[in-house]
């Protein structure tokens, strides 16, 4: 299975990816834990180009190729080998985040985003994407200087916000939208009942 955890910065991703790559651990599954940008050596690369405020200005579609470029290595070098060998991925941010980010930054064009983002995944699906939602004013505050992409100002947030939502309701089969402010606890549990489900 390819699983797929995605939302806005901070609402609690990587708890979860943690959380569930446990949950499977303990079932014996055969699993990898990775993330987007950066899950190669390359994508590490790339990810320190698309995120420190000290790469200075890139221009968007530059920017859209770096992380589809990113996404492009990490599917071919990572993800479907380990697919093809029967291990469950559990992927840390994946497609929604660059055509929510992207597409929410207003200089490129969503639908452009989208297939730029697809075409460098081979089409390549989860089977199930997991969205921890919640609403992004709070957090954004104390991140705002962290990064470039977590710099973006509260409107950006609020736009990739809405992309994520209208792109978990366009799929809902393949959709798990969870309110990123229940405790941890509460949603590691509904995640793995959602997981179970799935591979019976
Ligand atoms: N369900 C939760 N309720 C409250 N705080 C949480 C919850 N999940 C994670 N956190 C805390 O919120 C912060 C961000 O979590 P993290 O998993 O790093 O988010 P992300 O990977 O989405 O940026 C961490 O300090 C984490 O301990
Ligand atoms: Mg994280």
């Amino acid at each position: 299975m390819f699983i797929v955890f995605e939302g806005g910065d901070g609402v609690g991703k990587t708890t979860q990816v943690a959380r569930l790559a446990q949950w499977l651990s303990d079932r014996g599954t055969p699993h990898v834990v990775t993330r987007q940008p950066g899950g190669t050596p390359v994508g590490v690369e790339l990810r320190r180009l698309v995120l420190d405020p000290a790469v200075g200005h890139v221009d968007a579609r530059a920017e859209a190729l770096m992380y589809a470029a990113d996404k492009a290595q990490h599917v071919h070098e990572l993800i479907e080998p380990e697919l093809a060998r029967g291990v469950t991925v559990v992927c840390d941010r994946y497609v929604d985040s660059m055509i929510a980010y992207q597409g929410a930054g207003r200089a490129l064009d969503i639908d452009d985003v989208a297939r730029i983002a697809w075409w460098a995944v081979g089409d390549r699906r989860p089977d199930l994407t997991i969205l921890l939602d919640t609403d992004p004013a709070g957090a954004v505050e104390a991140i705002a200087a962290k990064d470039r992409l977590e710099g973006a100002g509260p409107e950006v947030h609020g736009r990739a916000r809405r992309f994520f939502l209208d792109l978990a309701a366009a799929d809902p089969d393949r959709y798990l939208v969870l309110d990123a402010r229940r405790s941890r606890d509460d949603l590691a549990s509904v995640i793995a009942d959602k997981v179970a489900s799935l591979v019976g």
